[in-house]
């Protein structure tokens, strides 16, 4: 049949990290490539009896269709969180539970975006974010970043060339794929420049808790007086992705637009699962639990560290993380690091090769690694076989008439 798909379905692809997680599942292969928190810290025991005395004591309530803005003893304590811990001033009317954040960010193009509009955003900047927006075809500018942030100078050269910028999107605390933070000078200047502008700021931040060294910094959010900041948060690196709960914090004018375009999606996110988090929260200790993952992340961030400043040649760069999952790879300027994945699947070991995160493209050499998901020593393993693949490729470049080796597997 010649089905004739909706127009915006020709600008989607494949995405490069789901083709590699399918290689990924070889056990030999040390996948540096995921985003997957680590599983041994997700709190089974207490969730099965959180889950069990809901259906025992509200079974009936957990399993009926409920409100699209969500349990309301959860948007309390959300808002009562980040006010708390991010600085903000949220009550929970203004707090719309999603089904993760990354349907806050698909919920994030229903509302705001038509064809055509600008999407301002970090370079590189969230993967899920630029297939999210994407299916509402807007045209994205990037932001050269460096390690504090957005250049804001540069934000404001484009957003003066821009006819139709709607909003900026940005990842704060500990970004993925770059693992850079903001500093606070940044923040502020985000959002005055925002205000000057009058585009909306789309702070996606499922990171911020998730930090193991230095100083907790306040969110873009706290920082905007006029109401102009939209928060997404989740569950899904505090506690456990599988959960797919995350929330929209935003001003109510801006919020009600969320909570239709909600309805439209899914009604609203599952009443038990909703239910039995409430219940967690309540009975069960989420921050000794979370102290214990970042516990666990720092020494892993700090292997992959060391691992790297052993094994790479002096002029690769990377980032060092204070928090979150990811670090940012920078290899001499002419290494491709889709070629290097393809040598690296020989060697067995992945990553994600940093193109995918540019929305315009370039930028082939660099690469995004995670540390969140294995022991150190595995961490330190594929770290030494990434360099002996680097080593290989940059050997096979100085001298291109060896024979390159068959590639039995393509990504
Ligand atoms: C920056 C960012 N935003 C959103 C998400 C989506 O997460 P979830 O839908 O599990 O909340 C991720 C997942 O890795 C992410 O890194």
């Amino acid at each position: 049949m010649d089905v004739r798909f909706a127009r915006r379905m020709a600008g989607m692809r494949a995405s490069e990290i789901r083709e590699l997680l399918k290689f990924t599942e070889r056990p030999e292969v040390i996948s540096l490539a995921g985003g997957l928190p680590a599983p041994e810290f997700f709190p089974t025991h207490d969730l099965n009896a959180a889950v069990t005395s809901v259906l025992k004591e509200n079974g009936r309530k957990a399993l009926q269709y409920s409100t699209t803005e969500g349990h309301p003893p959860l948007r309390r304590w959300i808002a009562e969180r980040m006010n708390e811990r991010l600085g903000t001033c949220v009550r929970p009317e203004e707090v719309l539970i999603t089904s993760a954040s990354q349907q806050g960010l698909d919920l994030t193009g229903r509302v705001l975006l038509d064809e055509g509009d600008e999407v301002l955003c970090e370079g590189p900047t969230y993967l899920g974010a630029i297939s999210a927006f994407r299916a509402y075809q807007p045209r994205f500018v990037e932001v050269p970043t460096d390690d504090d942030g957005m250049v804001i100078v540069e934000l404001e050269r484009r957003l003066e060339q821009c006819g139709r910028a709607k909003l900026v999107y940005v990842v704060p605390d500990f970004q993925n794929p770059s693992g850079r933070t903001w500093s606070l000078a940044r923040r502020r200047a985000l959002v005055e420049v925002a205000r000057r502008h009058d585009v909306v700021i789309i702070e996606d931040n499922p990171y911020s808790e998730v930090r193991f060294a230095g100083e907790h910094l306040p969110a873009i959010k706290s920082l905007d007086e006029d109401g102009r900041t939209v928060f997404l948060g989740t569950f899904s690196k505090i506690l456990a992705p599988g959960i797919r709960v995350g929330w929209v914090a935003a001003p109510p004018a801006i919020l009600d637009k969320y909570v239709l375009a909600k309805q439209g999606a899914d009604l609203h996110t599952s009443t038990l699962t909703q239910m039995m988090l409430a219940a967690y929260l309540e009975h069960f200790d989420l921050d000794a639990n979370l102290a214990r993952v970042r516990e666990a992340y720092r020494a892993r961030r700090n292997a992959m560290v060391r691992a790297l400043e052993r094994e790479m040649p002096p002029d690769v760069r990377f980032t060092r993380p204070s928090g979150g999952l990811f670090l940012w790879v920078e290899l001499p300027e002419g290494v491709d690091t889709r070629k290097l994945l393809e040598v690296c699947l020989t060697h067995d070991v992945a990553f994600v090769p940093g193109e995918p995160f540019f929305p315009n493209g370039g930028h082939a050499n660099t690469l995004r690694l995670n540390y969140s998901n294995m022991p150190e020593a595995r961490i330190e393993e594929g770290v030494r076989r990434l360099a002996a693949a680097l080593r290989e490729l940059l050997a096979r470049a100085r001298h291109p008439r060896e024979p390159v080796p068959e590639l039995t597997v393509s990504v």
